[in-house]
């Protein structure tokens, strides 16, 4: 298992990155300034996640998304705990915005993440159809943050 960064050709992997975030021009708005890194199980790719320098000493994790046959094996939590050591020297905070769905914030919350704020109506207002989560449909976007020291 190696976690790698990817610097071009970040589209090879939009299946994955649609997995976290369904629309491609959402995806666009944050692709190519954000940094990318890649789960690799033998060279298969198995999980991405980008992260956006926001300044001030906040990183954004934007996007992160475990292939669907290998979740809950603790992929996931093996990207944040390595995103948060490897900002940990360039920022203070990292924050992540999700939808307000009880299986995505309790893995945050399980990596340690505490409620941030909300922008009311985010997925109404900028997704082009509506999104669906665990049965239920997104509208505000909730941010949770990580101290990183
Ligand atoms: C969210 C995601 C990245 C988590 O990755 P993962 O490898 O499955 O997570 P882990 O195995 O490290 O899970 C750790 C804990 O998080 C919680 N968790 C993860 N997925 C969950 C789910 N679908 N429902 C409930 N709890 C969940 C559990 O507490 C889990 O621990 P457990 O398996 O011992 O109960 C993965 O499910 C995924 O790719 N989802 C689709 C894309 C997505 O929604 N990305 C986030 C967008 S903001």
């Amino acid at each position: 298992m190696e976690i790698l960064p990817v610097s071009e050709g970040k589209k090879a992997y939009l299946d994955l990155l649609l997995q976290a975030d369904e629309q491609e021009s959402m995806i666009d708005r944050y692709l190519d300034r954000g940094e990318m890194f890649l789960l690799l199980d033998c060279d298969e790719a198995i999980g991405v996640c980008v992260v956006t320098d926001e300044g001030n000493g906040i990183f954004e994790l934007k996007n992160i998304a475990i292939r669907q046959d290998c979740r809950r094996k603790g992929y996931g939590t093996m990207l944040v705990n390595f995103v948060c050591r490897m900002y940990q020297a360039r920022g203070d905070t990292l924050l992540v915005g999700t939808g307000d769905s009880v299986s995505t914030i309790s893995f945050y919350e399980r990596c340690g993440f505490v409620y941030s704020h909300r922008v009311t109506d985010f997925f109404v207002l900028n997704y082009d159809h509506p999104i669906w989560e665990d049965g239920k449909q997104l509208r505000d976007m909730v941010y949770l943050k990580k101290c990183l020291k």
